[in-house]
């Protein structure tokens, strides 16, 4: 299939998904707006319509709590193809929550400073996108000063994510362990997503009796940042959400510069860049592992698992270039087998690897996207090169799913792409890679 062709296809996905002033991930699996997909779908969206990525972040940030907070899932409809909805979530319990929009009271990677970046980037009238970029910047500022000032205690410069939902890797083996710290009641609830996918491809019951027993704590206490700091049973230190963070804090440093003035909030971006920085590069590698990992704040231990979590420091330009080559040599060892596609979601030499089930090991194009641009920052283009042809062939070969399975010779006989059909990610993000002629 010649590129035009996929593109055009990944217009259309994306035009289909879009709903008057925002976008759905796809149809029935997940039918609201989501806060890492909209960013993600907004960069898809310069490449064809500037005013629908304008407006794709604009509704994002007007959900925006008035502590900064932007939560994970704003409800714009009142469609019952999705558990757990707004009734479940009830973030009005929380005194500054939005009173426009039903939303969760959980947040999603913080994705939004470097989405402004790329669409400055992309964008043929840069003024016009500047004018944008000036209207909703401060927003994004304050949402990492929410992040900064209420996610993390110690004041380590690392910030907590409360839930695995935020994490955006909802159900990756990294959680395992402290679901054994955990004893949830057997909740009875209808689930919505196995209804519209194959169970197989989806979290479990029980552990989505996990995910519901750490909201109803959270509720317990109106979500109360301090609250869940101190009781919720699930406080993690994640690298992808702390990397993200940290690249959203660069991008929202070079776009204040282009604006002129703001100096106070450029020296405190700098602040915190500093210190989250060098909390990352201390704190989060495990030196055996040689990889960066995930750290239990809860039971104050690190999780020693390789995910392609470990990887995405790659695009914040945290490690050393010497650190950077090691993290590379592994990744070709652990997920760089020539029958597989890169890169799985988790360590395919793992026993807990599975390729077919959602993050416990298929390949994710939002992380293939971010690998990418990691590593060519680093200059390993061959592996660049690589990361980006297999991504661009699984979407030829099946589709725009959401997920894919690794293993080439599944995709021999059949489709091996999973979960959501014409998922608008997976649409976008093809989209950016394709429109770099080069590597
Ligand atoms: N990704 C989650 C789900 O599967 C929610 O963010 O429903």
């Amino acid at each position: 299939m010649h590129y035009n062709e996929l593109k055009d296809k990944a217009i259309s996905v994306l035009n289909n998904n879009w709903k008057e002033k925002f976008s759905i991930p796809c149809e029935n699996l997940y039918p609201f707006q989501w806060f890492w997909d909209s960013g993600f779908i907004a960069i898809g969206l310069a490449h064809f319509d500037m005013k629908k990525a304008e407006q794709e972040i604009k509704t994002l940030l007007d959900a925006q709590w008035g502590n900064g907070f932007i939560p994970h899932i704003i409800f714009h409809t009142d469609t019952d193809t999705y558990f757990p909805g707004p009734d479940f979530h009830r973030a009005d319990l929380h005194p500054q929550s939005t009173k426009s929009y039903k939303t969760t009271g959980i947040t999603q990677p913080p994705v939004t400073g470097f989405v402004l970046q790329e669409m400055y980037r992309i964008s043929k009238n840069k003024t016009q996108t500047l004018a944008f970029i000036v209207e909703v910047i401060d927003k994004v500022f304050e949402n990492h000063s929410y992040f900064y000032n209420y996610r993390d205690p110690n004041d380590e410069g690392l910030v907590y994510i409360y839930h695995n939902w935020e994490s955006g890797t909802d159900n990756s083996p990294m959680w395992d362990e402290i679901w054994t710290t955990m004893n949830p009641p057997e909740y009875s609830f209808k689930r919505k997503d196995t209804t519209h996918i194959d169970a197989s491809q989806r979290p479990s019951n029980r552990e989505y009796d996990h995910y519901l027993y750490i909201l109803e704590i959270a509720k317990e206490h109106h979500y109360n940042d301090g609250k869940i700091a101190e009781l919720s049973p699930f406080l993690v230190q994640d690298p992808l959400f702390n990397a993200l963070l940290i690249k959203s804090n660069a991008c929202l440093i070079t776009l204040y510069e282009i604006l002129g003035g703001r100096h106070e909030k450029i020296d405190q971006l700098h602040k915190w860049q500093e210190k989250a920085v060098s909390a990352f590069n201390n704190k989060l590698f495990d030196e055996n592992l040689g990889a960066y990992i995930h750290y239990d704040l809860r039971n104050e231990k690190p999780l020693k698992y390789i995910s392609s979590s470990s990887f995405a420091p790659l695009f914040a330009n945290i490690p050393t270039t010497e650190r950077a080559q090691n993290m590379v040599q592994m990744m070709l060892e652990k997920f760089g087998n020539k029958h597989q596609y890169l890169c799985a979601s988790f360590d395919p030499t793992s026993h807990l690897f599975n390729p077919k089930k959602y993050w416990r090991g298929p390949v994710w194009i939002n992380l293939n996207w971010i690998l990418y641009k990691g590593l060519k920052h680093y200059n390993f283009n061959d592996i660049a090169k690589r990361i980006k042809q297999d991504t661009i062939e699984l979407i030829e070969k099946n589709g725009f799913y959401e997920y894919f399975d690794c293993r080439k010779a599944e995709h021999q006989q059949r489709n091996a792409g999973y979960g959501g059909k014409n998922f608008s990610w997976s649409a976008a993000l093809l989209l950016d890679l394709i429109h770099e002629h080069s590597l």
